[in-house]
């Protein structure tokens, strides 16, 4: 039977399941990242389950988040990522190195290979035709200890790519595109595979910026064939030999499928404060900007820092406008200065940062108070940037260039010429001595943890019957921002979970913690979509360790979703939307957990005598490893932890 690219590579990785689109499937994952800020609670998870050493093919540890070291926090988290990694055999990327994604990439990525990471942002990888996924810490532990990876079976959508780019329309501006089609919640449950004439045209660095900002819809991933722009990409990065083609067969089937006319492309943002809000530069024409930032894992490659580099030549940006570059990677970083474009950068009033993720993170690079900020990253969800008041437009780096040269929003159709579209080098320069490798033997290293790193705190299991107050109630489109917020400060703290959990829905609601602690339980009412961004798993670990016991929405984002059951935390739908309207703070809702069953539905009881029906979406599994108490529980914990 004629197979899709994504259907080819489940089924050579099933271990479990069916491949119907929404049954649970079971997959064998071929390699794994994580990076720091989920990566420290990854591998203390992974030293609970008792393996020696990783079972993957390949793991690999980046430090790209919390690069700043301020304080002990983030120097000693670096340091027990680096010991943990040299004891388990795995790879080991020291901060300043590179971005994860872009690391990955340009070292590791294989065209066929099945990779998690504890990061949305993995499914980058797909750029090369890696089956790529974002997961929370646990679920990579897992698979680092020779565990499947479970996941409903997703549906397959053809993105069918004809023409080609135009002008000063980019890779950015295709997914910018989808994005204002679909929405952040077009994705869910669901593989976004391109195919067309178009896709030839895009180079491995441009379809790793459509793949890396799928996530943004909610996809489970998206993927491009493996094909001769991917030969010509592991050429340069030196990895020929990973090369492998990998086409979907004619006349394959899919789900869905969306037609985008490349030619007729331009310039885009997506507008303050959610990626889907697609708007046109040329309508935004006027428009002052106070910050331009470049850079993150969706638009920091070497093609990208070119082409921004080629536009600065010789030019100055407006004093009001303060321009901050954070290249990918060491790699491109290098093969910016064999060429001679970093002059260019630091003349035109440029700052140059770090490889890392920087402002993206909040790590650093906030905008002025109610400042507009112009970032060719790839989320803009309110107080990411660390400065609650400010508007930030997600653009391409072609865009984000001008507009830093410009000091405001102008219609690209005066920009002039765009600069001709970067070719890799040949050869490019080789970075991977800068990892550091497991020794073969890991048995005498020793772990050394610093008083940042506290041990898990135990949770017990579900109780047949739930009785707790409602203490949060949280409209649509909640993000694990909106949850945990990102930020150097909240973020040092992420490998000590009761210190971390001061900070759940800190910038939503103060009371919420203090509320919860009194209580000593609660439950959290949301609307549509609740958990999206990121994959941020201390925003389902922080709520269970205040003592959160069910989540009652309307619907939910798929990472989320999935640490809620990996930490024992009860995600329930409402049949009845509008029942929504009668959770109100403070009300007590008593949940007959011992009659739940995976797809049933059950009904709460409000101490206002209110009856409510809920379902849910779990398969059996899910619901053992709920009622276990999360995850964790059914796979061991060491003594005393
Ligand atoms: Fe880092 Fe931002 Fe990507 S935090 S991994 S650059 S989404």
């Amino acid at each position: 039977m004629a197979q899709n690219l994504t259907r080819k590579i489940l089924e050579k990785h099933l271990v479990k399941g069916e491949l119907t689109p929404g049954s649970e499937i079971g997959i064998r994952i071929d390699q794994t990242l994580t990076q720091d800020a989920t990566g420290t609670m990854a591998y203390l998870q992974f030293e609970a389950m008792g393996v020696s050493r990783v079972r993957t093919e390949l793991s690999v540890s980046y430090v790209d988040h919390n690069t700043l070291q301020m304080g002990f926090r983030n120097p000693d988290d670096h340091r027990y990522l680096r010991t943990v990694a040299a004891k388990y055999g795995i790879i080991f990327s020291p901060p300043g190195t590179g971005i994860c994604h872009q690391l990955h990439l340009e070292n590791f990525a294989k065209p066929g290979k099945t990779l998690i990471g504890s990061d949305s942002h993995t499914p980058t990888a797909g750029g090369v035709g890696s089956l790529a996924m974002g997961a929370g810490g646990l679920s990579v532990a897992l698979a680092m200890g020779g565990e499947a990876y479970f996941l409903p079976c997703p549906k397959v959508v053809r993105v069918w790519l004809d023409g080609e780019l135009q002008g000063w329309a980019s890779a950015k501006d295709i997914i910018l595109h989808l994005l204002g089609e679909l929405t952040v919640k077009g994705g869910v449950g669901k593989v976004f595979e391109y195919a067309g004439p178009g896709v030839a045209t895009l180079t491995v660095p441009e379809r790793a910026t459509i793949t890396n900002m799928g996530a943004e819809l909610g996809a489970t991933t998206s993927i491009f064939p493996s094909d001769e722009q991917t030969r010509m990409f592991l050429r340069s990065m030196g990895r020929e030999n990973d090369f492998v083609e990998l086409l979907a067969d004619e006349g394959a089937a899919y789900e869905e499928e969306i037609r985008i006319d490349l030619n007729v492309l331009e310039p885009l943002a997506a507008a303050p404060h959610m990626p889907d809000r697609r708007v046109r530069i040329k309508d935004l024409a006027g428009m002052k900007v106070e910050q331009s930032c470049i850079g993150s894992c969706t638009n920091s490659s070497y093609a990208d820092l070119k082409t921004v580099a080629l536009l600065l030549k010789g030019k100055r940006i407006k004093p009001e406008t303060d321009l901050l570059i954070a290249p990918g990677s060491k790699q491109v970083l290098k093969m910016l200065s064999s060429e001679g474009l970093i002059d260019p950068l630091l003349d035109s009033g440029a700052r140059l940062l770090e490889a890392a993720c920087g402002p993206c993170i909040g790590m650093g690079g906030s905008p002025v108070s109610g400042g507009v900020s112009v970032r060719t990253f790839n989320r803009n969800f309110e107080g990411r940037s660390a400065t609650k008041d400010a508007q930030v437009y997600l653009v391409s780096p072609a865009t984000a260039a001008m507009i830093a040269l410009c000091g405001e929003f102008s219609d690209p159709a005066g920009w002039g010429t765009p600069p001709a579209k970067p070719e890799l080098p040949e050869q490019a320069p080789d970075i991977r001595h800068l990892f550091i490798y497991p020794p073969e033997d890991g048995s005498k290293v020793e772990i050394l943890r610093g008083p940042n790193i506290a041990p898990l705190p135990p949770f017990e299991s579900m109780p047949a019957r739930i009785e707790a107050p409602v203490a949060i109630k949280v409209g649509d489109d909640i993000t694990t921002d909106h949850i945990l917020p990102a930020g150097a400060e909240i973020t040092a703290l992420r490998s000590n979970i009761p210190a971390i959990s001061k900070h759940i829905f800190g910038r939503v609601d103060e009371g919420f913690v203090g509320r919860i602690q009194t209580a000593g339980k609660g439950v959290i009412i949301g609307g549509e979509n609740y958990g999206q961004g990121s994959s941020r798993e201390h925003a389902a670990l922080g709520p269970r360790y205040l003592g959160v016991k069910a989540v009652i929405v309307k619907s939910l984002a798929r990472i989320h979703r999935a640490n809620l059951v990996n930490f024992g935390i009860l995600p329930l739908l409402l049949t009845n939307k509008d029942d929504y309207a009668k959770f109100t703070l403070g009300v007590s809702v008593t949940i007959p957990a011992d009659e739940i069953t995976p797809g049933g539905t059950v009904e709460l009881t409000l101490d206002t005598g209110e009856r409510i029906a809920v379902g849910n979406d779990l398969t059996a599994q899910e619901l053992a490893i709920i009622k276990a108490g999360g995850l964790l529980n059914t796979v061991g914990r060491p003594a005393g932890s």
